[in-house]
């Protein structure tokens, strides 16, 4: 089996951190050609210091990762520090990158690897707002046709918001670039809160990362024992939901997963309902169906996959 080439586009973030170790973790199915970053739950600074002490962790120096956007197309930057903690990876205590920042921006990157690649060989998995995507997309509208999938976390239908009764947080951001995106008409598979909030890291599941007894394994543990708290408190669930890590699941075992290909549209007109995913899940409409929107998750097997996987690095 070929590998799939992805990019990362990513706003670290704990989970954020999670998926991008789950994909360094699976050479078998995922290539991952480089890593964009993009401001969201902390400052561009901060995602882009993240993303490479993260790809250290996994010992993966030699990724190439880039900053791109510091804010969204049309409003002012919502961060969630109050999620992930000040510098956006709180819980461990990792060292500060070695790493350089790739030359160049994460825009860019994304346009010319579109380009060099055959067309429908690059996979594209945003894990925070879609400023980035939408911004290359919006520079060089040829690469539309490029993209093989977008595989992205953000919406939300039966679960509604996290950051606003209406709307989850990647999508809130940057409503904007999340039309253009949802508009594109590059295939679409839309990892909502309807699926992640099914993701979630029990104690058992956690002890499990622990019990790994490797570097990465802590750091993962930790991660969780810190990002669960917010969630706790606020759903009452039983620990925090991986949100991020579904989209590289799916590139791995796609059947622990399912949904409906559907039509998904943006609201970026009032204010009340700014960013939500207005997903047409009963078919009441004709509008054409332009994602697969998940709705399920076998989460035994999600963890059973993400566990085993961190054991290798
Ligand atoms: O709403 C959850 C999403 O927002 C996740 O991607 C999390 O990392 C934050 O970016
Ligand atoms: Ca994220």
């Amino acid at each position: 089996m070929t590998p799939r080439k992805i990019i990362i586009d990513t706003d670290p973030g704990q989970d954020d951190a999670v998926a991008i170790l789950l994909a360094l973790a699976s050479p078998e199915e995922i290539e991952v050609l480089g890593i964009t970053c993009v401001a969201g739950n902390v400052p561009l600074e901060l995602t882009a210091r993240n993303a490479r002490i993260v790809c250290e962790l996994a010992g993966r120096s030699d990724m190439p990762v880039f900053a791109g956007c510091d804010r969204p197309l049309g409003r002012a930057l919502v961060t969630a520090e109050h999620v992930h903690g000040k510098t956006g990876l709180d819980g461990p205590s990792l060292p500060e990158p070695t790493m350089a920042l790739a030359e160049g921006h994460a825009v860019d990157f994304i346009i010319a690897t579109l380009r060099q690649h055959p067309p429908g060989s690059v996979t594209l998995c945003p894990l925070g707002p879609l400023t980035n995507i939408a911004t290359a997309l919006q520079r060089a509208p040829d690469i539309a046709e490029r993209i093989a999938e977008i595989v992205l976390m953000g919406g939300g239908y039966f679960e509604g918001g996290n950051i606003t009764p209406a709307a989850e947080f990647n999508i809130y951001v940057d409503p904007q670039a999340a039309d253009a995106v949802f508009r594109c008409g590059a295939p679409l598979v839309v990892m909502p809160l309807d699926v992640t909030h099914k993701a979630l890291v029990t104690k058992p599941r956690n002890d499990a990362f622990r019990a790994l007894d490797t570097p990465v394994g802590l750091a993962v543990a930790q991660m969780t024992d810190f990002f669960e708290r917010f969630d706790k408190e606020k759903y009452g669930s039983e620990g925090a939901p991986l949100h991020d890590p579904c989209v590289t699941a799916y590139l791995i075992s796609p059947d622990l997963f399912s949904g409906r290909h559907i039509n998904v549209e943006i609201e970026t007109t009032s204010e009340l309902t700014m960013g939500m995913t207005v997903a047409d899940w009963w078919r009441v409409t004709d509008r054409a169906p332009n994602a697969t929107f998940v709705g399920d998750i076998d989460a035994d097997g999600f963890f059973d996959l993400l566990t085993r996987r961190l054991a290798r690095l």
